[in-house]
């Protein structure tokens, strides 16, 4: 179980299933739109992308560059965010816009992206990854799920985090690591999912050490609250 040929398989896989997503460029085409990026991952904070989608695109139709969001009336931002609940990332938005916008553009290391308002671990490192290509392990509950699986990790959620982190930045490749972030998130929202994983299809069926052992679905074990 090579670390470098699973995540082979499943870029190989994401360039042929990539799900379209109004924030996404397609598989090898190369970073995306740093400004894209971070406002679809503010929005994908505790939000589901089917219901991100309209957001976004109504946000990029009004305000197309950074800039553009960064000049907006903060009620005029917080009435568009409207319905999508926690609407402290909205005033971190507007804040993070100003700050960009002040700098010039977005910085380009996750050390950097973390300092800006709103930003925390995971989005600092799915910017980086995503739109500056850099080797950055992006971990959410899609990650955590498939890293569990691929490596049958007993432990129980959230002891488990530190290790499910150290396992997936073993998977990390230096090749094409935005691609590869995002192959991991459709990975666990179309195939590995939390009931009924789709093994007979998983591009890593062969690599994962949970389905050898019969207990795919049973992963990631959650400590009771
Ligand atoms: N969830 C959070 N970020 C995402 C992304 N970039 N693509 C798909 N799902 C996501």
């Amino acid at each position: 179980r090579d670390p470098q040929v699973i995540a082979e398989k499943l870029l190989a896989w994401y360039d042929r299933h990539a799900r379209a997503l109004p924030w996404r460029v397609p598989p090898g085409q190369g970073p995306a739109d740093p400004y894209r990026v971070w406002l679809s991952e503010v929005m994908l904070q505790q939000t589901t992308v089917a219901a991100v989608k309209s957001y976004f695109l109504r946000f990029t139709d009004l305000w197309p560059r950074i800039e553009d969001l960064a000049a907006a009336e903060q009620a005029r931002v917080m009435a568009e965010w409207a319905g999508l609940g926690y609407y402290a990332r909205a005033r971190n938005l507007i804040a993070c816009a100003r700050a960009v916008s002040a700098l010039g553009a977005f910085p380009d290391t996750r050390a950097a992206l973390a300092e800006l308002p709103g930003i925390g671990p995971y989005t600092s490192a799915a910017i980086a990854a995503i739109a500056f290509d850099r080797p950055e392990t992006v971990v959410d509950g899609n990650v955590e799920r498939v890293v569990a699986r691929l490596f049958a990790v007993p432990t129980p959620l959230p002891a488990a985090k530190p290790e499910l982190v150290a396992l997936a930045g073993r998977l990390t490749p230096q090749d094409r690591p935005g691609d590869y972030a995002q192959a991991m998130m459709d990975l666990g929202a179309t195939i590995c999912t939390p009931r009924n994983p789709a093994c007979g299809i998983c591009p890593v069926n062969d690599d994962c050490l949970a389905r050898s052992q019969g207990i795919a679905a049973e992963l990631p074990r959650k400590s009771p609250k």
